[in-house]
């Protein structure tokens, strides 16, 4: 629900594309938008409003006199966090172009204070025709956003540019933009270029994203501890939870470092990874950044212990014959590390706990100088280590105790990060 509290008015307008509209604006909704519409008389023509009525469950807006008492066209946006018009027809983006305010789509994005984007969506030689692009070209100065039309066959019979865009692929565009993931065709030269994201997310684009403007690290995964050339200690984690927790921070707008132990899963977009093996590794890892950042969350399974000798040829049977024994030494504590450093990031640990969770829990807090510490039962099957699912609890300084209940990793990451932002901030004093 990357869309949730987010407010989206789509205008449609006169293209023969505008029968995609209705799946555009489920897949929004489905992602947690408040879909409203205007519609052109011409759009109208083309797909019904009460269908959009129906899908938005709020009426169209397509006449500016409709209501003058409520001056429509100026309410309609006023609260929107984006306003997309889709399709947008060669005559609808000459007179956006143009200034012109002549029905409820042109009048809404003249009045429009959040970010406007258009997907235009028309025969080929009328895309291609130098009027259209100019006035494409005037847009783009002014700062509207273009989802440049795809090559293929249109309605007409010819094939070249001029096709609308997929519902699938702009709904994954504006979930991008909103919440400040890696966006889609970022190549083309019509799109903004992502290279002042923090300033886009924090002003204009998420105002109401909590880890805008927020430099996290998280650490993830297990580690590994060498015995000799080729045999390891290691343990369960799969590093799922930990991506998971990257990719909901960034979804945040928050800038993420992933500081993680050795497992193959994709790095979620826009999230910048240092891979490492030992805890000695990811301890100076962490040290290396922890000037640079704001929050840490230690959520990686670092061993506690390591081989006091590391041996530098295979172990053999031979050599050693029917018992063995290997000395193990401490490691340094990674998140009590953080959580002693001054100055001292907010810091969140984990702990893994297979009995006495809630007393190992507290304990844990006060003893590495935590501000929060989530609590993973690992003993229950079907949630924590190497599951897909989790359900863990926080508990604060303040002896506050917040339950997220089973779920899957993703959505237990997006509620612990909304936790996490939002005692960050008043922490700083900046809720
Ligand atoms: C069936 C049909 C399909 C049309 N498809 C498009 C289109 O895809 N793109 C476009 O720019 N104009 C298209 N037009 C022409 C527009 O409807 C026309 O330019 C109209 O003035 C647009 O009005 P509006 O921008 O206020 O909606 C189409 C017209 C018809 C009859």
């Amino acid at each position: 629900m990357q869309l949730e509290h987010r407010r989206i008015v789509i205008g449609i307008t006169g293209g023969i594309a505008a029968y995609k509209c209705p799946q555009l604006i489920r897949l929004l909704i489905k992602q947690g938008a408040d879909v409203w519409a205007a519609m052109t008389e011409n759009a109208e023509k083309l797909v019904s409003k009460a269908t959009i009525e129906a899908l938005t469950h709020h009426p169209v807006a397509d006449d500016i006199f409709a209501a003058p008492e409520d001056i429509g066209h100026i309410g309609l946006v006023s609260k929107a966090d984006l306003y997309l018009i889709a399709p947008a027809t060669a005559n609808t983006i000459a007179k956006l172009a143009a200034g012109i305010a002549d029905n409820m789509v042109t009048a809404a994005a003249l009045s429009a204070p959040c970010r406007t984007v258009i997907a235009p969506a028309m025969n080929s030689r009328m895309y291609r025709h130098p009027a259209t692009q100019a006035n494409l070209e005037t847009l783009k100065e002014r700062g509207v956003i273009i989802i440049p039309p795809a090559d293929g066959d249109l309605a007409c019979g010819e094939t070249g540019p001029g096709r609308m865009r997929e519902p699938e692929e702009i709904a994954a565009y504006i979930t991008a933009l909103l919440s400040h993931t890696a966006l889609p065709f970022a190549e083309n030269t019509l799109l903004p270029q992502p290279e002042a994201p923090r300033e886009l997310t924090a002003q204009k684009l998420l105002p109401k994203a909590n880890g805008a403007g927020l430099r996290v690290l998280i650490t993830a995964g297990p580690t590994e501890e060498p015995i000799d050339p080729v045999r390891i200690i290691t343990n369960r984690s799969s590093g799922r939870m930990g991506f998971a927790l990257a990719q909901a921070a960034r979804e945040r707008g928050a800038e993420v470092a992933l500081v993680a132990g050795p497992v193959h899963l994709q790095t979620p977009a826009g999230v910048s990874r240092i891979s490492v093996k030992t805890a000695q590794d990811m301890y100076d890892a962490v040290k290396a950044k922890l000037d640079s950042v704001d929050i840490v969350v230690g959520c990686a399974a670092v061993s506690d212990y390591r081989l006091a000798y590391v041996y530098d040829q295979k172990l053999t049977k031979e050599e050693h014959g029917d018992s063995l024994t290997l000395t193990l030494i401490k490691n340094e504590d990674i998140i009590s590390m953080v959580g002693h450093s001054s100055p001292r990031p907010f810091t969140v640990g984990f702990a893994a706990e297979t009995h006495d969770g809630d007393k190992h829990a507290r304990e844990k807090l006060q003893r590495k100088n935590l501000d929060l510490i989530v609590l993973n039962d690992v003993s229950q099957s079907g949630i924590g280590f190497n599951s897909d699912e989790n359900a863990v609890t926080v508990y604060d300084r303040d002896g506050k105790v917040t339950e997220i209940g089973r779920a899957p990793k993703s959505a237990v990451a997006a509620s612990l990060m909304n936790i996490i932002f939002d005692a960050a901030r008043a922490a700083k004093g900046t809720a």
